[in-house]
């Protein structure tokens, strides 16, 4: 479904901030692959997300996505198909917009409607309502309220909604989860279990929390200096403890895992 073939991204080049964020970074995922990533600081995992959504182009190296060739395809094309979600609950909704009318924007651009001309229908709205009932945080009664009023939680659910509301090709999540307090961060997280694991989304999520790492999807992969030094999946993964995988990665890697992060929050749960 994703093919990252070596791609490279240098940031500032020529400059004493010269920074090597993507190393030929190659990634292949299947249809329906739940990858989880977890790296050091500054691993480039936030980049190579930007690198697939077209935040930027690569400095070298192609990105094919659903066996198109993505690599100079601007960004508002590619988020089409891509559903992406980053730490920050009020990214991703527009805040004076109701809850209807963001799903509704988000659900006429990724079927292709979103023209001045297109309207939303009554089948359209009972559709809304029946997806913010999954949610069950009663916001299918709340359609005609501005976003600004939800919390933080309640925010990215909506957000978590939006983005596959129309099945995208692949959804991104960036520590989406990671601003959230611990009983919200469970909620949202099953929620995106739940949405995955039903309707078979291709997904890569980024997280500092290496029992989710595990836990979550079917695939965990470790990234350092803008490269993959682990990717491990199947019986392999089964039975793996988060001290199994701070071996390997300092094996992969060359040095022991030095996200501080990750490793004040090795706790089980979220
Ligand atoms: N727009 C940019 N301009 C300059 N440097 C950048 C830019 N974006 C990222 N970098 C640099 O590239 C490197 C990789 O950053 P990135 O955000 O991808 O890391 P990350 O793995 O997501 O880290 P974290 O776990 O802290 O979120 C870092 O050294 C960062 O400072
Ligand atoms: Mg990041």
């Amino acid at each position: 479904m994703l093919r990252i073939e070596n791609v490279s991204k240098t940031f500032n080049p020529g400059t004493v901030n010269e920074k090597k964020a993507l190393d030929h970074l190659s990634l292949h995922l299947l249809p329906g692959d739940f990858a989880t990533i977890v790296g050091s600081n500054g691993a480039g995992k936030s980049t190579m997300f930007n690198a697939i959504a077209g935040t930027f182009l690569a400095d070298e190296g192609t990105i094919l996505l659903g066996g198109e060739d993505i690599t100079f395809r601007p960004e508002h094309i590619r988020s089409r198909t891509i559903g992406r979600l980053f730490q920050d609950p009020l990214m991703g909704t527009a805040p004076h917009m109701t809850i209807e009318e963001n799903l509704a924007v988000a659900y006429l651009r990724a079927s292709g409607r979103s023209s001045v001309f297109s309207r939303i229908s009554r089948k359209d709205r009972a559709f809304f309502r029946d997806q913010l009932s999954l949610l069950d945080m009663g916001l299918e009664d709340r359609m005609s309220q501005p976003v600004g009023l939800l919390s933080g939680g309640q925010r990215q659910a909506l957000t978590l909604l939006m983005a596959t509301v129309v099945t995208p090709r692949i959804l991104l999540l960036d520590e989406h989860t990671a601003a959230l307090d611990p009983a919200t961060a469970a909620k949202v997280l099953e929620l995106t279990r739940t949405i995955v694991a039903e309707r078979s989304i291709t997904c890569l999520m980024v997280t500092h929390n290496m029992h989710q790492a595990l836990e979550m999807g079917n695939r965990t992969i470790m990234m350092n200096a803008g490269r993959i030094v682990l990717d491990v999946a199947g019986t392999e993964r089964e039975g793996m403890t988060v001290e199994d995988l701070l071996r390997r990665f300092a094996a992969g890697a060359g040095k022991a895992f030095d996200n501080d992060r990750i490793l004040l929050s090795t706790e089980e749960g979220i």
